[in-house]
């Protein structure tokens, strides 16, 4: 093994029990953080980062990167006045349904590739652009090739014609045996009149836990409505949007493990309200940011873009933004070996071209991160 050291870095975000340290160095060996300190540490080779600011890599736990198509004309037609309803999702099932194997191959892994360049280290994929069995299982199967973080979301909304509780009770059974094994998570678009209501998300929760699934919700994105409570009550990892909660839902995520995935860059795109952060930061809730990156309401992976829309418009300081980028989006992903850097978590750096780590959100758009491929 080649230990390298990383010295000269000027200031470094741990999410350690130190935080940030100041004119620091971490070696890196075997893919892993080996050590973690200042000055310049013993190793084979070094590289000297000038004063620049390192950050763990983005955890990016909520994204639909595997479809074919676009809905430019949709946004377009939204920032004219229309209303984000999910109707749109269609669409995109039927251009994906059109595409072949290599075309979405490539696709998702030209997305991937252009997150990794805005720092994304670790990324979760859905499905949900299929909404039969067969079609599911596909995208599965390629979201399976480019990440181990992968999530059937065949309960994304019911295709256009289906009996609605019929469809539920396929995702629950002929859908989840068979994508079991390509799918870490299951997740639920809880949101009745647009996708599933209660009881449905419930049954579809049980059944996801029941084939040893990890459970995720998108919960509260258009209206108020029992996704979060739910997403609580069943365990999931991670409630996903949360533009409206009661208080209720609030106080049921800050007695949980679950984590509140805020999705900005969807609201920024769909034009709807942002989420209360503070308000669960205040109750005590543990916060996850993400992209959403998906062909309706987020067509970008710019995690970099996220931060700086949660400092503007969600009131997140700079580092409570970066911790919900990293150490967050590795909670709502229940892992503990990302999103931090400390002695045997994986060395994933990103390397902000700034002295400090703040410049992220101060600099918006700016291209500013690379990662550390050690
Ligand atoms: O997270 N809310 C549901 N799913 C996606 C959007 C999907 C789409 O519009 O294609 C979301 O915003
Ligand atoms: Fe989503």
């Amino acid at each position: 093994m080649t230990a390298t050291a990383v010295v000269g870095i000027g200031e470094l975000t741990t999410h350690d029990e130190v935080g940030v340290r100041h004119d620091a160095a971490v070696v890196v060996d075997g893919g892993l953080i080996a050590w973690v300190g200042h000055g310049s540490p013993a190793a084979d080779e070094a590289v000297d980062l000038g004063g620049r600011a390192v950050i763990p890599g983005f955890v990016d736990s909520h994204t639909h990167l595997v479809f074919a198509g676009d809905r430019v004309g949709e946004f377009v037609a939204r920032m004219a006045g229309e209303a984000y309803d999910g109707g749109g999702i269609a669409s995109t099932v039927a251009a994906t349904a059109a595409a072949g194997d290599e075309e979405l191959r490539a696709q998702l892994a030209s997305r991937v590739a252009a997150a990794r360049q805005q720092g994304t280290t670790t990324v979760e994929v859905k499905s949900g652009y299929g909404l039969d069995t067969a079609a599911e299982l596909r995208l599965l199967r390629l979201a399976a090739e480019v990440t181990a973080e992968t999530t059937l979301l065949g309960a994304h909304v019911v295709p256009r014609g289906a009996d609605p509780d019929a469809y539920a009770a396929l995702v629950a059974g002929e859908m989840l045996t068979a994508c079991a094994p390509y799918a870490r998570w299951f997740d639920v678009f809880c949101e009745p009149g647009v996708a599933f209501d209660g009881p449905q998300t419930e049954a579809l929760l049980a059944a996801g836990a029941a084939a040893g699934l990890g459970l995720r919700v998108h919960a509260g994105q258009l209206g108020a409505g029992p996704g979060v409570g739910l997403a609580v009550a069943h365990g999931a990892a991670s409630a996903d949007h949360c533009n409206h909660l009661s208080d209720a839902d609030v106080d049921a995520l800050a007695g949980s493990d679950t984590v509140a995935t805020l999705l900005p860059g969807a609201d920024f795109c769909a034009r709807t309200p942002y989420p209360d952060a503070r308000r669960l930061l205040d109750a005590g809730v543990s916060i996850a940011l993400a992209s959403d990156g998906n062909p309706g309401t987020c067509h970008s992976t710019s995690m970099p873009w996220v931060i700086s829309l949660a400092v503007r418009e969600l009131h997140l300081t700079p580092a409570e933004a970066i911790r919900a980028a990293t150490a967050g989006g590795a909670q709502a992903l229940r892992r503990s070996d990302i999103g931090v850097i400390r002695p045997g978590a994986l060395a994933h750096l990103a390397v902000v071209d700034a002295p400090t780590a703040a410049h992220l959100a101060y600099r918006p758009g700016m291209p500013l991160v690379s990662t550390l491929a050690l």
